[in-house]
């Protein structure tokens, strides 16, 4: 059933240098956050990575725990891998991460060498990987010392288990520090993954400005507020949206009235620049080329064709700058 990949794959997007690296990341990235947990249908989850890949996108996104049941993701991900996508490894760039809970007892979840080093063997296992491209620390952790968990991405490097290295959700003063000790250990700390979005400003205090200076690369995650900044919820709660599905980071008590009227404002002001909304909230993030790549989701193919297509337009003038921090007032 997988689709075939295609030759020209390459020609609409864009390559961002990811901080002062030697790698580049497409400007859009694939998550597999959900919707490639054992729950999902095989056929859908290898139809979004074909089709992902077809459409440039080179950099997929993993983490130990993303499923439902933790470690599903990766397990359907090597499948894909398995069936057909390997012979385009080197053409790939897949991340993993370590921090959240994944096995009982005090080594299976946060910051210690012992809890990132087994997890990364046990994700190079379940995706059928000898290594992955990028190995995250998922979070801070506040018991751990700093040197012992950047000591252990280090190994990861050292090992040959990781190519990259970076951090996720680290707040400023967490990530200066970070960036400084790998960079004592003689690694490069590639890229920080923070959440980041039209409704979701944290990073611009202080967070950018600090990537931008020490040359590391930002990747945008929840770019879309899990499909909030798209037409998904603009009529109501569709039965096959996130927010209608169990699950505990959007719910449907989330979706307030005055959370769609934001939103239906939005959506306004994106038709008047030619956009839909999630392309427009895609490209409100690229306009800053202080961001590597968006890290977007996807339930179905047409997503992935809609959100690439942000790439289009990602020039903002005040006039609709200003209205769109308007709009979410
Ligand atoms: N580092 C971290 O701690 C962390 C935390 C969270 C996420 N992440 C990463 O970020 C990735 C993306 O997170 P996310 O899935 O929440 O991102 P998102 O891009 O904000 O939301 C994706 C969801 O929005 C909906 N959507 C996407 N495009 C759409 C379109 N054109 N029209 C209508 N609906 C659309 C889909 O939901 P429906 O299912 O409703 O169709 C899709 O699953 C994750 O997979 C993961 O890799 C990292």
């Amino acid at each position: 059933m997988a689709t075939k990949i295609i030759d020209e794959r390459y020609d609409t997007m864009q390559y961002n240098r990811c901080g002062n690296s030697g790698l580049k990341l497409s400007a859009l990235s694939l998550g597999l956050w959900h919707n490639f947990g054992d729950g999902e249908a095989y056929n859908n989850a290898e139809q979004l990575i074909y089709t992902a890949f077809n459409l440039g996108i080179t950099h997929f996104d993993l983490a130990n725990n993303y499923g439902p049941p933790p470690g599903s993701a990766e397990k359907t991900f090597g499948r894909i891998l398995k069936n057909g996508m390997k012979k385009y490894r080197d053409e790939m760039v897949i991340s993993t991460k370590a921090g959240y809970l994944m096995w009982p007892g005090p080594y299976g979840e946060w910051g210690s060498r012992k809890n990132l080093l087994s997890s990364l063997d046990q994700s190079l296992s379940r995706m059928g990987l000898d290594y992955v491209d990028i190995f995250y620390s998922h979070r801070f952790d506040p018991e751990t010392p700093l040197e012992e968990t950047m000591g252990a991405l280090t190994t990861a490097v050292q090992q040959g288990k990781a190519l990259y290295v970076g951090i996720s959700s680290y707040q400023p003063e967490d990530a200066s520090r970070a960036i400084k000790i790998l960079k004592g250990l003689g690694i490069r700390c590639l890229i920080h993954q923070p959440s980041y979005s039209i409704m979701n400003r944290w990073v611009e205090a202080g967070l950018l400005d600090l990537l931008e200076e020490k040359g590391v690369g930002a990747i945008a995650f929840c770019p879309l507020a899990q499909g909030l900044l798209t037409s998904r919820y603009l009529n109501g709660i569709p039965a096959d949206s996130r927010a209608a599905k169990p699950g505990i980071f959007l719910k449907r008590e989330g979706i307030t009235e005055e959370l769609v009227g934001k939103v239906k404002r939005l959506n306004t002001l994106a038709e008047q620049r030619g956009q839909t909304l999630a392309q427009m909230a895609l490209s409100w993030i690229l306009k800053d080329n202080r961001i590597t790549s968006v890290l977007i989701g996807a339930s179905r193919v047409s997503q992935l064709e809609e959100n690439v297509k942000a790439l289009d337009n990602c020039i903002f003038t005040q006039s609709e700058l200003n209205a769109i921090d308007a709009a979410i007032e």
